[in-house]
């Protein structure tokens, strides 16, 4: 998500900080703000803090005398709160400072705690809570027990940069869930998400581990767990270069956020799921709870990837909340007569959260009387803003203009929206519980299959003679064929073809040959044999087969040319696994085809003219 860096050591920290947050922007970019130990005598702490751009930054902090040699910086993706100045990081409360990225999951009971206790809060953030347990904890602790003893009250994910001007010389960096590495240097040290900030100061790193506290002060720093035993970290060489560290070693944004999906998954479902009582608890929806019980009938509109990931929603709305779902392109939707009435739900799915289409579509929704909401990735983007209610998925940026890690977090949050208007309906607390256990599993599933990344380049490489592609699938994964056949025509520029499996016979099996191969997808769920015989047919006519398939299909060994293996879990959850394979498929041909995957040409990441 967001990107913080800290600084202690001989050297004006400032200048390393603006620089390192400029190198971090890629991970989000809608305010940035800097703390700095002024006058380590008087204990003072200066603050500035810019809506927009690091270079905003840049320039206020120009004007400000910001001379000292501590200091922690913060490149905000807002989470909780708009994106504005208040809510920008650092967040201080007496004197405490910090910077923080990742969700704290249980802000709001911490926060209700200290209101008690009197302290006043100015930001709207999760944050700004752990800065005023640290400081409450500081009345009758020492600094660094302070932090122990908040750390213990946070559920979460976090990375953490904390300052204290009563201890102006040290800075305490903390790891959980959320990236952190140490750049040791000569005599200064830098904390950092990644190592793009830090590589052009040392190549001397340590990648902290999940629960480590790093106390560190100008003349030396010490690594401990969160039961305060000291750990021996080595400290390891960068072998990167300043671009390849900020892909973390990997040769593309893509390949790197398809990667990075069990991570954005789990921080889509952070502190939503009551496994126990088979609920789902969405926050931004937690004003028109009673409207949502009164819907009779969903609309979800939305452009691309986007739009796929919806007709996999309306599959599971129908199946499971029981609600008639339709899902229409928001191109078309304006143009329509859309018949709404007040027990009609709008949902707009996108990432950006400034798709023309799709804005326009949610407003003509909104004008016609119906209740409108978000599914939306960016905070404070203008889709978020127009709607009467909505759910983030905080997958953080993406940056490859192809979608992947947005699409399999807006099928999270499809889920859990289907448990939560479920059980406000006929789902039964059994069934609410089991599909959220599968959903927790999900992260782990993907990590298996990504794991194939290597089995999956050679089948691109060996499938990168073919200019046209067919992608099949059913039910679930009739969009998960449209989804891959996008990916492919995206960045390969090669015609590819989503089709519903059932459909080839009553046309498009005519063109089928030996030089047009398929790529279906089959696991074993309840339209499984019928999706087979399609492959009989396609076999029969000298076609080429790809499967994607669930482990333990012994039988399509026989039929098909290639096979990937996915994971079993519920087929409503099926197509969370079967894009993936699709995902690092369309990856590698375009590679393969020697194309710039990341800048495909005549495509923005963000669509906002009609
Ligand atoms: C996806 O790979 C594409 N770049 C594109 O189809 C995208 O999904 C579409 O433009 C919608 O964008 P949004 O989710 O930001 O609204
Ligand atoms: N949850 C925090 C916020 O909304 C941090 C977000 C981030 O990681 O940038 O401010």
């Amino acid at each position: 998500m967001c990107g913080i860096v800290g600084y202690i050591g001989k050297n004006n920290a400032k200048d390393v900080l603006i620089e390192g947050l400029k190198r971090l922007e890629y991970r989000g970019y809608d305010s940035a703000g800097i703390a700095i130990v002024n006058d380590q005598t008087k204990k003072k702490v200066s603050i500035v803090k810019a809506v927009g751009k690091v270079a905003a930054l840049a320039e206020k902090s120009q004007k400000r005398a910001l001379n000292g040699s501590v200091g922690i910086a913060h490149t905000r993706w807002a989470t909780h709160g708009k994106p504005s100045v208040a809510n920008a990081h650092p967040h201080s409360a007496g004197r405490i400072t910090l910077v923080h990225n990742g969700i704290i999951e249980n802000y709001q009971e911490l926060k209700n705690i200290l209101i008690k206790k009197k302290h006043i809060f100015t930001s709207e953030t999760d944050s700004e809570v752990v800065a005023h347990l640290i400081e409450q904890e500081c009345k009758k602790k020492n600094f660094e027990d302070a932090v122990y003893a908040t750390l213990k009250q946070l559920k979460g994910a976090y990375a953490l940069g904390i300052i204290n001007s009563d201890e102006p010389g040290k800075l305490i960096a903390v790891r959980n869930s959320s990236p952190l590495v140490l750049g040791v240097g000569d005599g200064e040290y830098i904390f950092a998400s990644d190592p793009s900030a830090i590589i052009q100061h040392t190549k001397d790193v340590i990648y902290l581990e999940d629960g480590e506290v790093v106390i560190a002060t100008a003349s030396g720093y010490t690594v401990k767990t969160l039961t305060q035993k000291i750990r021996h970290r080595n400290v390891q060489k960068l072998e990167w270069n300043d671009e390849q560290a900020q892909k973390e070693g990997y040769a593309h944004f893509m390949l790197k956020e398809i990667f990075e999906q069990p991570h954005a998954i789990a921080d889509a479902l952070r502190g939503r799921m009551e496994i126990g009582e088979g609920l789902a608890r969405l926050g931004g929806l937690r004003s028109v709870t009673d409207e949502l019980r009164e819907i009779e009938r969903i609309i979800i509109i939305s452009c691309g990837t986007s739009y796929n990931a919806g007709l996999v929603g309306e599959y599971m709305l129908e199946e499971y909340a029981g609600i008639p779902t339709e899902v229409e392109y928001a191109s078309e939707y304006r143009y329509r007569k859309p018949l709404i009435d007040k027990h009609t739900a709008v949902i707009a799915i996108s990432q950006s959260g400034e798709t023309a289409d799709t804005l326009a579509a949610i407003r003509e929704a909104k004008r016609k009387g119906a209740l409108t909401l978000g599914i939306v990735n960016a905070v404070g983007s203008t889709i978020a803003r127009d709607t009467d209610a909505g759910v983030y998925n905080h997958a953080g940026p993406e940056i490859s203009v192809a979608s992947t890690k947005s699409f399999t977090s807006q099928l999270s949050i499809l889920v859990l929206l289907t448990v939560l208007l479920g059980r406000q309906r006929d789902m039964s607390f059994t069934m609410g519980k089991r599909i959220l256990t599968e959903m927790k599993r999900i992260p782990r599933h993907i990590d298996t299959i990504a794991k194939q990344d290597k089995k999956i380049k050679k089948l691109a490489q060996k499938y990168k003679k073919y200019d046209d592609l067919f992608y099949l699938g059913r039910k679930y994964n009739y969009p998960i064929a449209l989804e891959g056949a996008l990916k492919i025509k995206e960045i390969s520029y090669v015609h590819a073809e989503g089709y519903a499996a059932g459909e080839m016979k009553h046309g498009p099996i005519a063109l089928i040959d030996k030089d047009l191969p398929s790529i279906i997808i089959a696991p074993k769920d309840s339209v499984y044999e019928k999706t087979v015989s399609g492959i009989e047919e396609i076999r029969a006519r000298r076609g080429k087969v790809i499967v994607i398939t669930t482990k333990g299909t012994k039988e399509l060994e026989k039929i098909a040319n290639d096979i990937i293996e996915i994971p079993k879990t519920l087929e409503m959850l099926m197509p969370l696994l079967t894009v993936v394979p699709l995902q690092l498929f369309a990856y590698h041909f375009g590679v393969a085809r020697g194309l710039d995957v990341d800048q495909p040409r005549n495509l923005a990441k963000s669509v906002t003219v009609e």
